[in-house]
């Protein structure tokens, strides 16, 4: 079935599709996909329209997206106590940029199915054996042996499941009273209470406590979803095209396409081609898209997929993550602003302040100082402010967990420190210490 422009969920099979993992038995691949085109729909055509809407508002500045979560979700880690843990500190920095920011913030989880990683090179050499480069838990194992790092395509299938579990966990928190707005101080965990930014915390907590009790007193109810519930939408990189084709489903109450592996789905800095695989997938689902973008785009390629990706101009369907730098942002971002303001484009501006400041430490790992990180958000700021633009949302790389990935933050955590707990199976990640600070410094930007 074709809707427009020529547009199947199967027409990216036309065009070239990089980053795509060396599937060794297509018939196995095929038979995957099969068994995973049966399965239910992880997320609905409803939640993501609703999500789009709330990403109109970011466009418009009445809203803020918070988009935040492991770089690759690590299939050992899909545990009760580390999804409780990463919810809480989205919850936590939500609260933070709509009590001291005084902006809704639309949260949206780098979680339930972000398994999917591009690569730099195909290959890597250890003691001269080469081997397949590890993709994502979706695709090998990270462990460097044959065995390991050779693609198997039922991982799509345990992927899958994993994706469900973990959103049954997330509906059931925040529909089931966990993240009722009376629990805010019990969102603040043990090692971060401790520290200035739990205090902080602990304190905006009990004002929010306040007014509840406030509101109590005088006989509003706070027995109702605004305070009792809230909603937290999943997003990962489309990257592996067989499963999101399998996943993709026609809503039967409007007849349009959706992606229903997950509400938004973002195409990478390095399969973002105009004329590639990942565009003619994406530009046929219905859900809100976001597209990377690193310092060395070229401005009419950018438009292209503009135009493409958003042929309608609709507010919501598109997000521009920029990952440009903390040092050439300030280079890189206001000719990109004044094109699209030119243009008339509807786009959520999302700052990304990850993937363009991550380097080597002395001590031999990946890692990134807290200090480039809010240094690029806060010049994304203050650019979007000198070129009449909106600063719609930050995307981040997080955890809920005590890690020690990136240097600094107020506990100025230093190289030596980063093998206590360093955990990452790919970039390193704030921990929800650095997280909570992070959305304190947003909280003062977005509430001018
Ligand atoms: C990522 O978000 O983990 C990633 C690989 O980003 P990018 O496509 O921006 O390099
Ligand atoms: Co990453």
């Amino acid at each position: 079935m074709t809707n427009q422009n020529g547009w199947t969920k199967s027409s990216w099979k036309n065009y070239t599709a990089l980053q795509q993992p060396n599937w060794p038995d297509q018939t196995a691949l095929e038979k995957v996909t099969k068994d995973l085109a049966l399965l239910p729909p992880l997320v609905f055509a409803g939640e993501i329209r609703t999500l789009k809407d709330l990403l109109a508002k970011a466009s418009k500045g009445d809203a803020f997206l918070l988009q935040g979560g492991d770089c690759s979700e690590d299939f050992s880690q899909i545990t009760a106590p580390t999804i409780r843990e990463t919810m809480k500190v989205l919850l936590q920095m939500a609260v933070v940029m709509a009590y001291a920011g005084g902006k809704p913030a639309i949260k949206v989880g780098r979680i339930a199915g972000q398994f999917a990683k591009p690569r730099s090179s195909d290959t890597e050499t250890v003691n001269g054996v080469e081997l397949p480069s590890y993709r994502g838990d979706m695709v090998n194992k990270s462990e460097f042996s044959i065995n390991a790092r050779t693609p198997n395509p039922k991982y799509m299938l345990k992927g899958y499941y994993l994706a469900a579990s973990t959103l049954n966990l997330l509906r059931a928190f925040t529909r089931g009273g966990f993240a009722a707005l009376q629990r805010v101080q019990a969102w603040n965990q043990e090692f971060v209470a401790q520290s200035p930014m739990g205090r902080s915390y602990d304190r905006l907590a009990k004002q929010i406590d306040q007014a509840i009790k406030f509101m109590n007193t005088i006989g509003i109810t706070t027995d109702i979803p605004q305070i009792n519930q809230t909603q937290i939408f999943t997003s990962h990189e489309a990257l592996l095209l067989p499963y999101e084709e399998a996943l993709t489903r026609i809503d039967s109450t409007t007849g349009d396409w959706y992606d229903c592996s997950a509400h938004m789905l973002w195409i990478g800095e390095r399969t973002r081609q105009v004329d590639g695989a990942h565009v003619e997938f994406l530009r046929g689902v219905l859900n809100p898209i976001g597209v990377k973008i690193g310092p060395d785009y070229d401005i009419d390629d950018i438009k292209q997929l503009i135009e493409i990706l958003n042929p309608a101009n609709e507010p919501g369907r598109l997000t521009l993550i920029t990952r440009m730098g903390c040092d050439i942002i300030e280079k890189k971002l206001p000719p990109l602003l004044r094109e699209a303001r030119k243009e008339g484009y509807h786009i959520v501006w999302n700052c990304d302040p990850m993937h363009a400041n991550t380097y080597t430490s002395e001590s031999g790992h990946k890692t990134r100082d807290f200090n480039d990180i809010l240094k690029e958000i806060t010049r994304f700021f203050e650019i979007h402010w000198a070129e009449g633009t909106i600063p719609g949302g930050v995307h981040l790389e997080m955890t809920g967990k005590n890690v020690t990935e990136c240097v600094g933050g107020a506990r100025n955590i230093v190289s030596e420190e980063l093998h206590n707990r360093y955990d990452t199976t790919c970039d390193p990640r704030l921990n929800a210490e650095q997280s909570l600070e992070v959305a304190f410094q947003i909280a003062d930007m977005i509430k001018r």
